[in-house]
């Protein structure tokens, strides 16, 4: 069986998107400093093109978790295999995703880094799946609404593979 890849979101149009919502981060948080909290690895490609365009103060951290389950469905129980190195306390924090699908593992996490006491906790993800959503999640700032299609690029894999491009696709067998 081989694969291709069909372009769903041209680069431009990613890359113009992220310009937009980094415009609209640096003016919700006009005369603070936010904290980003990059979910890895998914998120981490949006993340470093997001905190470009932010024109506020920024730090940032990582985590890194494994949700129990299958490969297509999880649980939304989360394992913490990387924690953030600093504490959330006080801090203007936005967690930055690369997709909300189910949203089990967010919701779970973010209940997780609520308890942490963070000044605010907002969600930022680049694609979003409304279509599939099993828990309610709250996302502040949204990429695209994607369809229910299973989509690789900008962070996102398949099998590991293609997080490296530049742009979202749908992967197509054949
Ligand atoms: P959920 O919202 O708990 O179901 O899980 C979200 C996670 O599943 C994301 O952070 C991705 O790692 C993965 N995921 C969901 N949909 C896709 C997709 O279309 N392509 C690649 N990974 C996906
Ligand atoms: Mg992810």
């Amino acid at each position: 069986m081989s694969e291709r890849i069909r372009v769903l979101l041209s680069e431009e149009e990613v890359d113009r998107r992220i310009q937009e919502i980094g415009e609209q981060i640096s003016r919700d948080y006009e005369g603070k400093q936010v904290h980003l909290v990059c979910v890895l690895k998914g998120g981490s490609f949006f993340l470093c093109e997001l905190a470009k365009r932010i024109t506020v103060p920024v730090s940032l951290d990582f985590m890194s978790v494994s949700s129990y389950g299958s490969e297509t469905k999880s649980s939304g129980v989360v394992k913490i295999v990387k924690d953030l190195d600093e504490p959330l306390k006080d801090k203007e924090v936005i967690v930055v995703e690369d997709i909300v699908d189910s949203g089990r593992t967010l919701s779970y996490l973010l209940e997780m880094l609520r308890d942490r006491g963070p000044k605010s906790l907002r969600l930022c993800t680049l694609l979003d799946k409304p279509e599939r959503r099993v828990t309610d999640v709250h996302v502040d700032y949204t990429g695209f609404r994607i369809p229910d299609e299973f989509v690789v690029g900008y962070g996102l894999d398949y099998d590991q593979r293609y997080r490296n491009l530049p742009y979202i696709g749908v992967v197509e067998f054949d």
